[in-house]
This record gives C-alpha cells, sequence and structure tokens, in this order.
C-alpha cells in the first residue's frame, strides 16, 4: 500500500484554494487594496521597526528559509540522499498548539475519524481533539522500566487495526516524561502505516542529549509531519510561532487551510531576528546552560529522602521528572502536599503530574536559572523533610 494524500486529508480541504490578495501580486505602490489605515496606528512607539497598518506578509517566506537552513545544518540525516528542507516544507502557526490544531482539522472528519496518542503526554492533542469531535485512541508508552518508550509494535497493531486513525502523534522528548523516543522505531511506523501522518512533537528538541530533529525526514516519508516551536530553546513564548515541517504537498494543503494573516508583524520581525547567526549561538548557550543545570538539580533531588533515586523518563528536555516516594513507592498524597507547599510557602511553583498515567508521586520540574534551582533545592529538601518528620 502506498500513501496518497487525498486520502487522508478531508476532501474539501484538499481542494482548497488558498486565500489570495492583491499584494500576493504588488507589494509597492499607494496600497489602497485591503482596507488598512493609511494613517497609521493608533499606538505611537518610536522604536518599532515594522509597520503596524498594512497587513503583515502571509507567506513569511524569509522565516522560512532560515528555519529550514538552521535544520539543514543541523541534520543528523546527512549521509542520506535527501533533499534538504526548503521553505515549501514549512508551514507556520500561533504556537505548536494552532499547528496541532490545524493537522487535526486537516485530516480528521468530526464524529467519524480518530488520533492516537502515547500516554502520558501532552494534553492540547486530547483538547483539540475534543473540540473537533474527533475520537482519542491511548497506547500506553512503557512506564514499567520508567523509559517511557513507545510500545512500537502495539502502536503498529492498533494503526494497523482501525482505518479510521488518521494521526498518530509522537511527542519526542515527552513531556512529561522528557525523554526522546527512539528514531527508528518512528520509521518503522512510518514506513509500514501509510493511511495516516504520524506527527512528531519535537518542542524540546534542541535540549535532547542525543540524536536531533526527524525534521530533514519529511522530504523523505509523505506521512510525517514534525511540529518544532519558538516557545522553549528560543526563549519566545511570549511571541506565539509553532512551525510544521512536511511534504511540499501537505505544506500546500496546512498553507491554504490557515487564516492568512495568522503571524503577526510583530511576530515575524522578533522571530527573523530569533535566528540571525548571533541568537542561535545565544540560543545554543542557554541550551547548554540548562542542560548542565539539569543534571545538576538532578542530582540533588534524587539524593534526598522520599524521591526515587533511578531517573524517571529521559533528560532531553528543559524540565526533568522526579517521583516522590514512601516506602519506595509513588505516593501523590505526600507529592501534592510538597507541590502545594512549595508554591505556598516557598513561592516555587512547579507542576504535580501524579494522576497521569505512569507517573503516580511524580513532579515535573522546569530547570532555571542557577539561582531559581538553587532555591528550588533548597526549599524542596526543607519542605519534604517538614512534611515526613
Ligand atoms: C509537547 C509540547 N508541544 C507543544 C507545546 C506548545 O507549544 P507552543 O507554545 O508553541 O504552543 C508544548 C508546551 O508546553 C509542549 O510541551
Amino acid at each position: 500500500m502506498t500513501f496518497d494524500l487525498s486520502k487522508i486529508v478531508r476532501p474539501k480541504i484538499f481542494n482548497l484554494e488558498p486565500y489570495r490578495c492583491a499584494r500576493d501580486d504588488f507589494t509597492e505602490g499607494v496600497l489602497l487594496d485591503a482596507n488598512e489605515n493609511p494613517h497609521g496606528p493608533v499606538v505611537k512607539d518610536s522604536n518599532r521597526e515594522f509597520v503596524l497598518n498594512r497587513y503583515p506578509d502571509p507567506h513569511q517566506v524569509a522565516f522560512k528559509t532560515k528555519m529550514s537552513e538552521l535544520r539543514n545544518s543541523q541534520s543528523v540525516f546527512k549521509d542520506q540522499k535527501i533533499t534538504p528542507l526548503s521553505a515549501d516544507n514549512l508551514c507556520l502557526g500561533v504556537g505548536s498548539d494552532e499547528s496541532i490544531d490545524a493537522l487535526i482539522r486537516a485530516c480528521c472528519v468530526p464524529g467519524k475519524d480518530k488520533i492516537l496518542i502515547m500516554t502520558p503526554t501532552y494534553g492540547m492533542y486530547s483538547i483539540c481533539a475534543d473540540i473537533n469531535d474527533v475520537e482519542i485512541i491511548k497506547v500506553p508508552l512503557i512506564v514499567e522500566d520508567n523509559s517511557f518508550q513507545m510500545n512500537t509494535d502495539k502502536v503498529i497493531e492498533t494503526l494497523q487495526g482501525d482505518s479510521n486513525i488518521k494521526i498518530a502523534f509522537v511527542t519526542s522528548p515527552g513531556n512529561p516524561t522528557g525523554a526522546l523516543i527512539d528514531i527508528a522505531s518512528i520509521e518503522k511506523i512510518l514506513s509500514q502505516w501509510q493511511s495516516g501522518i504520524v506527527a512528531i512533537d519535537e518542542a524540546y528538541i534542541d535540549f535532547c542529549s542525543t540524536g536531533g530533529s526527524a525534521a530533514p525526514l519529511v522530504n523523505k516519508y509523505p506521512n510525517l509531519a514534525v511540529l518544532q516551536t519558538l516557545s522553549k530553546s528560543f526563549g519566545l513564548a511570549g511571541v506565539r510561532l509553532g512551525v510544521t515541517f512536511t511534504s511540499k504537498d501537505l505544506s500546500r494543503v496546512l498553507n491554504a487551510m490557515k487564516a492568512p494573516y495568522n503571524i503577526s508583524s510583530m511576530a515575524s520581525n522578533l522571530v527573523l531576528k530569533a535566528l540571525s547567526s548571533e541568537s542561535v549561538q545565544t540560543m545554543k548557550d542557554n541550551v547548554q546552560e540548562i542542560v548542565e543545570e539539569r543534571e545538576r538539580v538532578l542530582k540533588a533531588l534524587t539524593s534526598m529522602e522520599n524521591v526515587q533515586d533511578t531517573q524517571v523518563g529521559g533528560l532531553d528536555a528543559n524540565f526533568i521528572m522526579v517521583r516522590i516516594v514512601d516506602g519506595g513507592k509513588g505516593n501523590n498524597e505526600l507529592s501534592k502536599a510538597l507541590y502545594y507547599r512549595l508554591a505556598t510557602e516557598s513561592g516555587v511553583v512547579v507542576r504535580f503530574r501524579g494522576t497521569e498515567y505512569g507517573c503516580t508521586g511524580c513532579l515535573r520540574i522546569t530547570i532555571g536559572t542557577h539561582e531559581e534551582n538553587s532555591k528550588l533545592i533548597k526549599e524542596f529538601e526543607k519542605k519534604l523533610k517538614e512534611l515526613t518528620a
């Protein structure tokens, strides 16, 4: 069976003609084509480097080209002769959250089609599926050994057994697990399942300890989508910019479907600067610092009484998971109490994840600055001692 995009994407969306504006053909002159206000914005800001009273560029080719170049230069698949990424492989969204929703809307017929997720995972896949009246099939990650790796054979069996599943979301590195999913296993799915899209959510990819982004593989596998965001390693969560890498065919569909001006001029101005060589170096330096701090925080926390000393999940993101235990077993009561006391008495906010599949007793902790982490370690020990005294 070969992959046929027209059978995956909803017919109306597959045949969509993208919204066109006069600005697609003419960008200069007396611009009286888009009902803008020639007097400028009501907010005066002399430091601004971008025009606000005109609609932003719907295509964002400069950013897409730079992003493709960055991921091409970092490719771990250079020995394979794959066509390099180019602007036509990208669709931009208002954060990955919009990219997730767009992919579901493109492929899943409400009330009929389904997505597959691997629990525990990021919550927005389920929320977007519910909003779109799309059923959710869950295949849990392997939690018994704390590895939180994918149950590949079970995933393939489930996908092949249900022709209404249109997207399989793989979060790699995982949230809240922090574990990069083995790329060979993902490629096995890509080769053996052709009736839907494998969407790898790589929000945390720049923090992974080994391997790298699967984005360059979109020109090898037409059934692959790779989602990235500028919210994490680039430190631009407030800007809201997500990137979907796909085959050029699927990218055409996603771009035709999106609101034409979804990326604001402010966002586009900032994210283009974020890809200058200087900013990319800063990103790498910050990632390096976070990776080093991640080691320190993990060591300090897992050496405390009532914290499981074996690693939970992976070390591939800008957070760690630790399991609060009592009598050797994950304990949600203690974990939740610690979470609450840390927030209310110490002013340190972490995330309680104890009710997620395989995460009993777990707290997810983002790696902060050196000072923030030191405070976390100190308060964590203090509050845990108070609670277990
Ligand atoms: C796995 C994962 N995907 C996507 C997102 C959302 O990213 P964005 O800020 O780009 O919407 C997050 C945010 O925490 C995440 O953890």
